[in-house]
């Protein structure tokens, strides 16, 4: 690792690259040791292997493709920079194959790494190790992977078998989520309930699309390259670096209160639960979560990271066509929430956002994908916030909203709301004669003249402005913000 200073002058005239957020996450556990087999990105032959069979085209276990894309622009290099968000290089690729993904089209590198600094962005980063970091001690390690904080029977299951094991505990936080940092802090909450000298070291691992046996493969071989002999897991699953270890079932005894192993609940005792469900019921009303449950500490977290439901950022996004009656539900929708109070509007209806946040961009395909993903964007940072964002753009394009429905998913509520009104009523009323023009060819690519409008089959709401008032709408939409919990009844 070189020191802080800038790029090494025989760096300087080379392409750079930032990778995007798993592949970031992918090369700081590379550069850490932490992937242990892999020479770098992989090619298209382990890549195949791996996606094939779970192993790397030598044979070894591995559960995961670790791969880089890049724009076509940046598949003529030997060496490519890699940099983090801010621009900050991070590693030189050595390039040893350009390969194209068979089913997505994509162009990757392929190749090993050279370490410029380690990455430094992310949360709690004060806490992370490389495995070369971390002390070994003699006797045997548990560790726990989790993306979810541990409440009091995982507790009580892993004091069990660390001492079962004689074994030290190695929790490790798997960061990637939009709740890092609650996820953190929970396990941070709860060290006093975690055997003597358990230790806690975040992994920034973003969730991936594999399935479970793989996944525990994966944990078990970051899980030992940290130093653990164990893996605290549900079941045993083949190919694991380290064994899983599989806790007995346990229950809360509500008669004594107290969680304990089944086995050692009497017969005739009571055991209480709280399925994953009822928890996010509770947590959807802002009910307290019963301490028999989980720790205080850790209560409090799981509702920063689920407020309830009338605090929780909500981004309400209508799409129609051009005349449809999508700014004159919206603005009226804002209104009536901000009358109401309690609750903070963005409204981002479709001509304002045009004039401002995306002045300059056109009506083509890509351009309005732009627009939509600007809007989706800043409505996805309201809902972060707790707000409520309103958007009312044409949105044609069902994989754009999908997109901007993912991006808010990720940090709070979306609701989809269809103004269907028939293309004849918004031609009827052009109100802005646009449509006229449009017929006339004076408008190229028109929405519903010619450019297509693609209706969702994934709206919470459908409403037709030709076949109620403005206020029938209206209670509509606030109706179904009502039923959703989103909105108090008035
Ligand atoms: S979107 O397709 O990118 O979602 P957006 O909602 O921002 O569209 O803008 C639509 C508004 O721009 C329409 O209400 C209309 O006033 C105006 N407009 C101008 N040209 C077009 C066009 N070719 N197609 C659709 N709307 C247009």
């Amino acid at each position: 690792m070189t020191a802080e200073a800038g790029l090494p002058d025989t760096l300087r005239d080379l392409p750079t690259w930032t990778p995007d957020a798993v592949e970031l996450a992918d090369l700081e556990l590379l550069l850490a040791g932490v992937y242990g087999p892999l020479p770098g990105f992989l090619g298209s032959f382990d890549t195949a292997m791996v996606i094939g069979g779970g192993r790397l085209a030598d044979g070894t276990p591995w559960p995961v493709p670790v791969t880089l894309s890049v724009p076509k622009e940046l598949t003529g290099h030997d060496q490519v920079v890699l940099q983090d968000p801010e621009g900050v290089p991070l590693a030189v690729l050595q390039v040893t194959e350009v390969w194209q993904d068979p089913t997505t089209q994509a162009w990757r590198l392929a190749g090993g790494l050279e370490g410029l600094r380690a990455p430094a962005h992310g949360p709690f980063h004060s806490l992370r190790r490389t495995p070369a970091q971390v002390e070994r001690p003699d006797g045997p390690v548990l560790a726990v992977a989790t993306r979810e904080p541990l409440h009091r029977k995982q507790l009580g299951q892993l004091r069990q078998v660390a001492e079962g094991l004689g074994a030290q505990v190695l929790v490790l936080p798997l960061l990637g989520g939009p709740h890092d940092d609650s996820l953190v802090r929970a396990l941070l909450g709860v060290r006093k309930e975690l055997p003597e000298g358990a230790r806690i070291i975040p992994v920034p691992l973003p969730p991936r699309d594999i399935g479970t046996d793989r996944a525990t493969v994966l944990h078990a071989h970051i899980a030992a390259a940290y130093g653990a002999t164990h893996l605290l897991g549900e079941a045993e699953v083949e190919g694991t670096a380290i064994p899983v270890a599989v806790p007995e079932p346990w229950a809360y005894d509500a008669d004594v209160e107290v969680w304990r192993p089944v086995a050692r609940i009497e017969p005739d005792h009571a055991r209480a639960e709280l399925t994953a469900e009822q928890l996010g019921d509770l947590l959807d009303r802002g009910e307290p979560v019963p301490d028999w449950y989980t720790p205080p500490a850790v209560a409090a977290e799981l509702a920063v990271a689920r407020p309830p439901k009338t605090e929780r950022g909500v981004t309400v996004f209508f799409t129609g066509l051009s005349g449809s009656g999508k700014s004159t539900v919206a603005r009226a929708l804002a209104d009536a929430v901000i009358e109401r109070g309690g609750r903070t509007v963005s409204l981002l209806d479709g001509d304002v956002v045009r004039r401002l946040l995306s002045a300059g961009l056109t009506f083509s395909k890509a351009d309005r994908d732009h627009n939509i993903r600007r809007i989706g964007y800043v409505a996805a940072e309201v809902t972060r916030h707790g707000g409520m964002a309103i958007c009312a753009p044409i949105a044609p394009y069902a994989a754009t909203r999908a997109e901007v429905r993912l991006m808010v998913g990720a940090v709070g509520d979306f609701v989809l709301i269809h103004v269907a009104t028939p293309l004849e009523e918004c031609e009827r009323r052009d109100r802005k004669g646009l449509y006229a023009k449009a017929r006339a060819g004076q408008i190229p690519e028109f929405t519903g003249i010619s450019d297509p409008y693609e209706a969702p089959d994934d709206a919470d709401l459908v409403i037709d402005t030709s076949r109620m008032t403005p206020d029938e709408a209206l209670d509509q939409v606030l109706d179904l913000l009502v039923d959703g919990g989103w909105l108090r009844p008035a």
